[in-house]
């Protein structure tokens, strides 16, 4: 198959991650003979410098006009002290907007070969499997007004909560779609106790898992279900939940397989173009280094064959490599435990390459 990817490597690691990924989509454009064409297009700190602006109009236009959209990471401190409006963020955030990328899927799986590099126990982690669903054009990053200071003397400030009942209702909806695939349990999260956003996103959950009635649903605050992660991750299975929430829980939840280095994400529509990337930042403490964990970004590539591709098997030949390598040692410095040896970001992709090629071949 020809496919067209829009590859937006961003900032810090964003390169180094991005580069690994696209050995990867290469190992499999020839092992599976596809053709992968890709077109780079700059999003935050690198477009600011260059363009003058975190999000320029053709990476909007080439992201639109492919099949899928490869993202690594924006921002930096060079670019903290610009005004909002400036910020490479924000650019991160026009494009899932400009994409309509309401859906965030973020799955935590815990690698058997990764248990001991989590910080909790063995018994907390091991076979955790879960879903986090994170509503992603909506709520406090988008409401308006925003980031505004109130008062001429600076001395007050506003960002807005604003949901609109259908915003709800397409990512709860989404939820229990990808919950019938799975293990048939929803966990809405909220603030239903203080927030009335919080509170018509329950009763919209509500309504919704009406139209599912073999799917399970339960409503947790989301303070509980913060403390719940780590205290009892098995319990969950998809968790669905707005915008904010679903970026914190999902950093934490990330710990339970060992490190924000292994999460990837995909950010759908339904139509037009989805983007993945993964769910960690540019990471400037060990950017240039060499020393990034790629397979976050790997199991992004893995999700895009899978999703916007319908590559499964090619897909399914990029999850296996992963697994594998962890399984056979292999260990960037996030996940190593002392003693470990700790390989490269390019070495830790040689690896994955070589498995893939295995994985193909037997
Ligand atoms: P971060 O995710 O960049 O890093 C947090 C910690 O995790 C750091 O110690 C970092 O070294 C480590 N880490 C992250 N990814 C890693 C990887 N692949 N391998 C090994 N270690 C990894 O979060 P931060 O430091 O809070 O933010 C840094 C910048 O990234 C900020 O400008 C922030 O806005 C931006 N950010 C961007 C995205 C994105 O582009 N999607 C996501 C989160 C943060
Ligand atoms: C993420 C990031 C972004 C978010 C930031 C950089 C805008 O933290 O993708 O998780 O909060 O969505
Ligand atoms: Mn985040």
């Amino acid at each position: 198959m020809n496919k067209t990817i829009t590859v937006i490597p961003g900032d810090g690691i964003g390169p180094e991650v991005i580069q690994s990924a696209i050995k990867v989509l290469d190992t499999v454009a020839s092992n599976f003979n596809h053709q992968f064409k890709y077109q780079y297009a700059k999003l935050g700190g690198v477009a600011i410098d260059e363009d003058g602006t975190p999000l320029p109009q053709e990476t909007v236009d080439l992201s639109k006009k492919s099949d899928g959209v490869l993202l690594g990471a924006v921002g930096g401190p060079k670019w903290d002290t610009l005004p909002g409006h400036m910020r490479p963020e924000k650019g991160l955030l026009g494009i899932r907007k400009a994409l309509n990328l309401y859906a965030n899927l973020r799955p935590v799986t815990a690698y058997k070969a990764l248990i001991d590099a989590s910080t909790l126990k063995r018994e907390v982690v091991e076979d955790v499997d879960l879903m986090i669903v994170r509503e992603l054009t909506g709520g406090l990053y988008f409401g308006e007004p925003s980031e505004r200071r109130t008062e001429a003397d600076g001395e007050a400030v506003v960002d807005t909560l604003y949901y609109k009942k259908s915003e709800i209702e397409r990512i709860v909806r989404q939820a229990f779609e990808l919950a019938r695939l799975r293990r048939k349990k929803v966990t809405s999260v909220d603030k239903a106790n203080v927030l009335e956003s919080s509170r018509l996103w329950r009763e919209v959950a509500e309504a919704i898992g009406k139209e599912y009635p073999d799917i399970e649903l339960e409503h947790m605050l989301v303070d509980n279900a913060a403390m719940q992660l780590i205290r009892n991750p098995k319990q969950f299975d998809v968790v669905v939940t707005e915008n904010m929430f679903g970026d914190i829980l999902s950093d934490e939840a990330s710990m339970l397989t060992g490190s924000l280095g292994m999460l990837p994400s995909a950010s759908v529509s339904g139509d037009g173009p989805g983007l993945y990337e993964p769910i960690h930042g540019s990471a400037p403490d060990i950017a240039g280094q060499n020393k990034a964990n790629p397979l976050a970004t790997i199991s992004s590539v893995a999700m895009l064959l899978r999703y916007s591709f319908e590559m499964i098997e090619e897909a399914d030949a990029v999850d296996q490599a992963v697994t594998e390598v962890l399984e056979a040692g292999y260990r960037t410095g996030d996940i190593a435990q002392q003693g470990e040896q700790v390989l490269t970001t390019e070495e830790m992709t040689e690896k994955v390459i070589e498995r893939i090629q295995l994985v193909v071949t037997n």
